[in-house]
Parts: C-alpha cells; structure tokens; sequence
C-alpha cells in the first residue's frame, strides 16, 4: 500500500492516476458515465470499503480501496481506452501548448482518462481522424513501421493530377528524406482547376502527403484524414470525439501486432 500511496497524486502507473475521484473510478471501470456516477454516488448507493460514500469529491485508490455499487464489488480491470476525434483545422496535436494555442487537449476528456495522447499527429491544418489511448504499447504498435499501419487522406489539390503523376506517387517519389514507399492513388473528384486526389499510405513522415502532392506540382490546399488502420471516420462530426467500442478496439490491437 504504501508504494502506491508514496508516488503521489500526479504519479502515474500503467496510464493510471492514483488516488482518483470516485466518479471517475466509476467510469473508467464502465459502471456508468461520469453524470451518472455522481448521481448514485449521492444516491448513496456507492461504498468504499464498506462505507457508503455520498461525497463527490471522496478519492480511491482503485488498488487497495474495495467499491461497491447497491451491494456488489466493481471489477477494476485493464482500463485503457481509445478514442477517435474528428480533429477540426486550426488545433494542434498537442496535450499542452505553452504558448496558448488551442490544442487537442481542450476538446478530449483528459480529465476522465489520465494519460489519454494522441496517436502520431496530424498538421495544425488537417481535419479528420485523430486516435487517443491511454496504452503506451498500443500507440507504440501502431506508429511502428515495421507493423504497416495504412492510413488514408483525401487531399484537395490545386490542379487535375494526371495518371502519370499519380502513377509517380504509386511507385514512391523521393523526398528531402528519401524515397517514398508504395503507395495507393486515386483521383476520386475533379472540378475546373483542382481535384481531390484518395492517398493510402502507411509511413507517417512530417508533412508527408502535402511533400508528396507538391512533389509532382500539385500543393494540397485541403487535407483530410479518413481512416486509421480498421477505424474510419465515419459519421463522427469535426470536434467531436467518441469511444471505441470493443470490436474497433480489438482490431486496432490486432493491426498493432498486440492481439
Ligand atoms: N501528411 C501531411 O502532410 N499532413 C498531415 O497532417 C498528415 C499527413
């Protein structure tokens, strides 16, 4: 008991804070939403270690303390989570911006879920899917080259692309760090003077498809991711995120080489 109590609130194991508010307790271990755990709370139908407990600000230790929803024991098992954001233009992918500048973390639930970073970045300027976890592993797994993670953009480019240029770009175009690896291209919608041209890549170099576009004269004025590995964006709208359910999740630790 003492290990765990001696590293302090800011401390952190496995993604996990301790001691943590009894509503967040409850929902990270799935008994009910935030809202909904502060209502049985002071429903007094939770106990900790026995006791009921009616004070939302009461904390456990989710190691050492026992809580009991109307009479039976909450399971604290592997919380990690992972969450997709439809990241909107104009927001950073950082967790903390020193210089005031709105930043992913002022629309995910950090609070909810300690640890909670964003799975590799994307532009200031990009839309699109954002994934979150709290499993440092999965993260990890999942921005490793050698695991071949594919993830698609549709990017609004200025000009029509030809099929020799996107031929180029299928066969890999050389950077200032080096050739790209195969990609799949293809132009999914042309207007007068631009095209949206679908790229499924899976390297994540800096800038990567802006220097690719533009490396065969075509500059993106628009880019937007639309999946990550088996997750898609879908119908998830710009600023908003959700939770994956156990399915998605499942799949992404499989694309991670975790199954
Ligand atoms: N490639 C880019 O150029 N920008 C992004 O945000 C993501 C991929």
């Amino acid at each position: 008991m003492s290990d765990i109590r001696d590293i302090g609130w800011e401390e952190r194991i496995e993604g996990h804070a301790f001691p943590m508010r009894l509503q967040k307790y409850l929902a990270r271990a799935g008994v009910a939403s935030r809202r909904g755990s502060e209502s049985l709370i002071t429903a007094g139908r939770v106990e900790v270690n026995g006791i009921v407990v009616t004070e939302l600000g009461s904390k456990v230790d989710p190691l050492e303390d026992e809580v009991a929803v109307d009479g039976v024991v909450v399971v604290w098992g592997s919380s990690h989570v992972v969450l997709a954001l439809n990241k909107p233009s104009g927001i950073i992918t950082t967790m903390k911006d020193y210089r005031g500048r709105r930043c992913v973390a002022d629309i995910m639930p950090c609070d909810e879920y300690p640890g909670l970073y964003p799975i590799g970045r994307l532009d200031k300027d990009t839309t699109g899917l954002l994934l979150f976890t709290t499993d440092g592993e999965l993260g990890n797994g999942l921005l490793h080259p050698s695991h071949h993670v594919t993830k698609v953009y549709h990017a609004t480019v200025t000009g029509i692309m030809t099929e020799a240029e996107a031929q180029q770009l299928r066969e890999g175009v050389l950077l200032e760090d080096g050739m790209t690896a195969p990609a799949e291209i293809s132009v999914i919608s042309k207007s007068r003077n631009r095209c949206v041209v679908e790229l499924a890549i899976h390297e994540g170099r800096k800038h990567q498809v802006k220097r690719m576009c533009k490396a065969v004269g075509h500059p993106v004025e628009h880019l937007d991711r639309v999946s990550f590995g088996p997750i898609e964006t879908g119908s998830l709208k710009q600023g908003v995120w959700r939770k994956l359910d156990d399915e998605e999740t499942a799949a992404l630790y499989r694309a991670a080489g975790l199954a």
